[in-house]
């Protein structure tokens, strides 16, 4: 087995999470940075971060780490990595990247040295100068921050948001890996009444659902290095096996309401899809008059943000209104996401904590009542 060190990227606001959950599944090393996870391990840490982790977007094997200045700078340190260790002679190998606050700032620019600088390190590797790139995909992402270059290979392929139960999307769903960040801060271990008031296509209450299982997020996808002929196919085998044997049998109260009908209908599809139906139960309504389903239990939800000005004092006024129907509600703790800045004004009550991140572009809260 090799050892690597990998990277797991996520949503800012979300690398302390991911950094937990990294060192609950045992990998080693963990290391916390802005949106980004650093841990270390072998194939089979690589196919259970893939399969398992909630929260990350991508899981990357870090393959070089060095200092530029010039172009010169990253083509020599580019060609330094052992790229024929890892891609194949068919191997297709796109680069992609980024470059913030560096002296070498055009992006395509230095797509082009990384890509030839490969190509030249695996031309000596396997006495070839051109390269069918016929096979399986080895995605190249580089870094450029500060000067400091950092080379990966995603492991990824499709990002980890995607857990391929999504039939179809509605206008604005969270996306699962903040879903399930919300589920992991409300704490909730499958034994209490959840409850999405404004559960849209259903991702926190399915969400909810695989946390309660423990049922892996990745299981019924693939990944792009499960076409890796470095990697046996035993190993994924092996880490789903483990994976399905750690899930938990058991009856859990989990409800999803929407006042629009058909959001109602994707939900109840993206369930079905997900495996987790019979766990959970929907029901078309007004959250703000609906009455509560029990006297105790777990309310993580978003509410509509209202990002244009006519829909943003719509969505205040929802607030406000869900704050006077939740007043009583004592023995439910709840979060809740939202962009607005003085949410807890509206809503007419100081939350015990909040939590900043960044759902895509928006800055947002979670506002957590306990
Ligand atoms: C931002 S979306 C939620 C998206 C959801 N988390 C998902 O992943 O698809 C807000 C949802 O609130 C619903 N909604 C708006 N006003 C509502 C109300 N008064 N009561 C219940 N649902 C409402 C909308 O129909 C929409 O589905």
């Amino acid at each position: 087995m090799n050892q690597y060190t990998f990277c797991a990227p996520c949503l800012f606001g979300l690398e302390g999470l991911v950094g937990e959950e990294a060192r609950r599944l045992g990998f080693e090393n963990v290391t916390v940075e802005d949106r980004r996870v650093f841990f270390t391990g072998d194939e089979h840490t690589l196919a259970k971060a893939n399969l398992c982790l909630r929260m990350a977007e991508r899981v990357m094997v870090l393959m070089g780490r060095f200092p530029v200045k010039s172009f010169e700078d990253l083509y020599q340190g580019v060609k330094a990595i052992a790229w024929g260790d890892y891609i194949p002679k068919d191997g297709v190998f796109p680069v992609k990247g980024y470059s913030l606050g560096s002296a070498l700032h055009s992006v395509p620019d230095c797509q082009a040295i990384v890509k030839k600088a490969t190509v030249d390190r695996m031309s000596q590797t396997y006495g070839i100068t051109w390269f069918p790139e016929t096979g399986a995909t080895y995605q190249i992402r580089f870094s450029i921050m500060k000067d400091l270059c950092e080379v990966f290979l995603d492991t990824s392929g499709v990002s980890l948001h995607k857990r391929g139960w999504r039939a179809v999307g509605n206008d604005a769903p969270i996306h699962e890996t903040m879903a399930a960040a919300m589920v992991n801060l409300s704490r909730y271990r499958g034994r209490e009444f959840f409850w999405d008031p404004f559960c849209g296509s259903g991702t926190i209450v399915i969400e909810a659902a695989l946390a309660a299982l423990n049922r892996a997020p990745g299981l019924d996808r693939s990944f792009g290095a499960e076409a890796w002929s470095t990697i046996a196919p035993n190993v994924w085998q092996e880490e789903r096996t483990a994976a399905m044997d750690r899930e938990y049998r058991g009856n859990y109260e989990i409800l999803g309401s929407d006042i629009d009908p058909q959001s109602l209908n994707i939900a109840i599809a993206n369930a079905k899809k997900a495996g987790v139906s019979k766990y959970i139960s929907f029901r078309e309504g007004d959250a703000t008059k609906l009455s509560l389903p029990t006297d105790k239990g777990i309310i993580v939800c978003n509410p509509p943000y209202g990002e244009r000005m006519g829909e943003q004092n719509e969505a205040k006024r929802l607030y406000r209104d869900l704050g006077k129907h939740l007043r009583y509600a004592d023995g439910w703790k709840k979060y809740i996401i939202s962009s607005e800045a003085d949410f807890e004004h509206y809503f007419g009550t100081p939350a015990t904590k909040k939590r900043k991140l960044y759902n895509g572009r928006l800055q947002c809260n979670v506002y957590m009542y306990y």
